[in-house]
């Protein structure tokens, strides 16, 4: 093994991936201390995409699915997740994830059925966050998206930590040098 290889190992070591318990934001504090270890030093998309989610999804209690859709130019497309194969392509405006994408806004349904539009991917998800992921100048990248199977899992404090989180990830695994 190269000194870089087992580095970069020994980096990933030092993540300890268990299921947090505790205040809230002590929880979202560790994670994004996690994350940041995870994620630095290696400036593959999608290899820190993959690892970032499955940090998350193995690591906040209750979640059934997590994922990024990415925007195309057109609509989001599917990328990296953890959790039931999903929708591959959502239009702009569309479902929770076309409404965050489009509006830039962290959308916080505590019941899924009651948000008109909703696109049901898997029937177990009950509650659902998404934050949207914008670049440096502005432009959108996409959007991370976190379902759950109980209803009203997610409160304001979950969309701190997670806003959090993808600034986190827009900056050391997105756009690392820009
Ligand atoms: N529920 C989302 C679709 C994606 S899945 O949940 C994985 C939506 O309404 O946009």
């Amino acid at each position: 093994m190269t000194t870089t290889a087992m580095a970069l190992t020994l980096a990933i070591m030092s993540v300890t991936v268990q299921q947090s318990t505790g205040p809230k934001a002590a929880q979202y504090d560790e994670l994004i201390a996690q994350a940041r270890a995870l994620l630095s030093g290696e400036t593959d998309r999608i290899a820190n995409a993959a690892n970032f989610l499955a940090l998350v999804y193995h690591t906040l209690p209750d979640l059934n699915w997590s994922g990024f859709y990415f925007f195309d130019g057109v609509e989001l497309v599917v990328g990296p997740f953890q959790g039931k194969p999903a929708c591959v392509r959502i239009a702009l405006g569309k479902g929770v994830c076309g409404t965050a994408a489009q509006t830039r806004l962290t959308q916080l349904v505590r019941d899924v059925h009651e948000f008109p539009g909703h696109i049901a991917c898997d029937s177990a998800s009950q509650s659902e966050i998404v934050v949207p992921l914008v670049a440096k100048d502005g432009s959108l990248v996409g959007v991370w998206d976190v379902d759950s199977p109980s209803i009203d899992r997610f409160d304001a404090d979950d969309a701190k930590g997670m806003e959090a989180l993808c600034r986190v990830f827009m900056e050391l695994a997105w756009e690392p040098r820009a």
